[in-house]
C-alpha cells in the first residue's frame, strides 16, 4: 500500500478515536429477509455467482512449486489445479476423459502425474493424457483430444483465480480495478500455507459475510476476545468495483501517534479485511494473511460453510520486529487459529442465529446501519449483479 494511502488511514483511524466518530454511509438501508431464505435468489446467485465467476481459490504458496497440486469442489464441480514443470499454474476439471471418474481424490500435495483409480489413465501437470494401461487391449486413444478440460486460471496479484465455466474469461483487471495495484503491493506470493479449516454452518451463506461488514458489534459480541486488541466501532472504508477494504482499528495504532507519519506501518495500526465479491474476505495480518471463503451449499439458501486459510511470511525474523509491535508477531500459529475460533464461536454463532430470525417471519427486513456500509455496498453490490433494485434507503 502507498505511504501516503497508509498515512491516510492511519490519520482517519486516529481522528475517529479522538472525535468520537466513524465511519458514516449517510443513511440507513433496509435488507429484505428474503435475501437469505429465497430458493429464487439462491439459484441465481449458485448460477451466476459461483458457476460462472472468476474465484480467489487460494493464494501464490497454496501451490508451492513445480508439481504441487491441489484440488477443489466449492464451486460445484471437481477441479484439479495444478503448477506444471515450469512454474506456469493452471486448473482444470478434475474429471477423467474415459468415464468421467473424479482424478484426483487428495486435497493437496505434490505428485509426478495424477493417475485415475477406476482404470489408471495418467494426466500429467499440464492435464494432458500421458498413459492409458493395456492400450493394445482397449484400443487407441487420442491423445490430442483426451487431455483434462482446462479452466480459465490465472495467478495474479500473488492469488490464485479460476473461472469454473470452461468456456468463459476472466478480466482481472475490470474485476477489481485499483484493488490489484494495492494486492500487488502486499507481495502476497511471498506467503507459505500453513494450514486451513472448515466450518459447516446452518445458515445462509451471506449471513456469514455480513459478520465481516462492520465492527459496531466488536464490544459486544467480542467483548472477551477481539475488544481486547481492537476498539470497536472504528474504521476506515473504500469500495474497489464490487470490491471493498475495511481498515479496523488496533488498539496498537495510539504507539503510531510518537512516529513521524513518513515512518509508519499501516499494519501496526489497523488491519486490512478485503472483502472480494461474491464471497471472499482476504485479511492482512502483521504476519501473514488469512484467507476466508464462503460457500453455499449449492443452490440452498439455509446450508453453508466456510475454509479458512492460514499463511505466514516465512522470511520474518521476529528478533528483527520492532519491540513496541513484537507482541503482534509471537504465537503467530496460535493466534490465526484463535482468530478462526472466534469466528466460529462467537461470529458464527449469532450470524446462524439471525438466519433462525429471518426464517422465523418475525419481520419483513433488517436494518444496516450508517456505520455499517460494508453492509450497504455488499449487498447492493449482489443485488445489482442480480438484476435486483437497490435496498430501499430510510432517510434520517
Ligand atoms: S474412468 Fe478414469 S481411467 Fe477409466
Ligand atoms: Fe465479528
Amino acid at each position: 500500500m502507498e505511504q501516503k494511502e497508509q498515512i491516510r488511514i492511519i490519520e482517519g483511524l486516529l481522528r475517529h478515536r479522538d472525535e468520537g466518530t466513524n465511519v458514516d454511509a449517510g443513511c440507513q438501508v433496509r435488507n429484505p429477509v428474503s435475501a437469505y431464505t429465497s430458493t429464487e435468489i439462491a439459484e441465481n446467485e449458485w448460477q451466476s455467482f459461483f458457476g460462472n465467476y472468476a474465484h480467489v481459490l487460494g493464494l501464490a504458496g497454496d501451490l508451492p512449486g513445480p508439481k504441487s497440486f491441489m484440488t477443489s469442489t466449492e464451486l460445484g464441480k471437481p477441479i484439479l489445479c495444478t503448477r506444471d514443470e515450469d512454474g506456469v499454474f493452471r486448473a482444470f476439471l478434475n474429471v477423467c476423459r474415459h468415464r468421467g471418474t473424479v482424478v484426483e481424490s487428495e486435497s493437496r500435495g505434490e505428485k509426478n502425474q495424477f493417475n485415475c483409480p477406476f482404470h489408471g489413465w495418467g494426466y500429467d501437470h499440464r492435464g494432458d493424457l500421458v498413459t492409458v494401461p493395456k492400450e493394445r487391449h482397449f484400443g487407441p486413444v487420442d491423445r490430442s483430444c483426451h487431455s483434462l478440460v482446462p479452466l480459465p486460471a490465472e495467478e495474479r496479484f500473488g492469488l490464485l483465480w479460476v473461472h469454473a465455466n470452461p468456456d468463459s474469461e476472466m478480466n482481472l483487471d475490470a474485476q477489481l480495478g485499483a484493488l490489484g495495484a494495492e494486492f500487488d503491493s502486499w507481495h502476497l506470493d511471498r506467503f507459505a500455507y500453513q494450514g486451513d479449516v472448515t466450518f459447516d454452518h446452518a445458515m445462509n451463506w451471506k449471513l456469514a459475510i455480513d459478520t465481516f461488514g462492520e465492527t459496531y458489534h466488536f464490544n459486544t459480541l467480542h467483548k472477551n476476545t477481539l475488544a481486547n486488541d481492537f476498539y470497536g466501532n472504528v474504521q476506515m472504508y473504500d469500495t474497489f468495483e464490487r470490491n471493498h477494504r475495511m481498515m479496523l482499528c488496533l488498539k496498537n495504532i495510539d504507539a503510531l501517534r510518537e512516529q513521524d507519519p513518513a515512518t509508519w506501518n499501516v499494519l501496526h495500526g489497523a488491519l486490512p479485511v478485503y472483502y472480494i465479491f461474491p464471497n471472499v474476505q482476504l485479511i492482512i495480518g502483521g504476519a501473514g494473511p488469512t484467507l476466508v471463503r464462503v460457500y453455499p451449499r449449492g443452490p440452498d439458501p439455509h446450508d453453508s460453510y466456510s475454509k479458512i486459510s492460514f499463511y505466514l511470511d516465512a522470511s520474518l525474523d521476529p528478533a528483527n520486529v520492532d519491540p513496541r509491535y513484537a507482541e503482534m508477531y509471537e504465537d503467530v500459529t496460535a493466534r490465526m487459529h484463535g482468530f478462526a475460533d472466534v469466528i466460529r464461536e462467537e461470529d458464527y454463532v449469532v450470524a446462524a442465529s439471525s438466519h433462525q430470525g429471518a426464517i422465523s417471519g418475525a419481520q419483513e427486513y433488517i436494518t444496516f446501519g450508517r456505520n455499517e456500509p460494508a453492509l450497504h455496498h455488499y449487498h447492493n453490490t449482489y443485488r445489482e449483479a442480480l438484476g435486483m433494485p437497490p435496498l430501499q434507503v430510510i432517510s434520517n
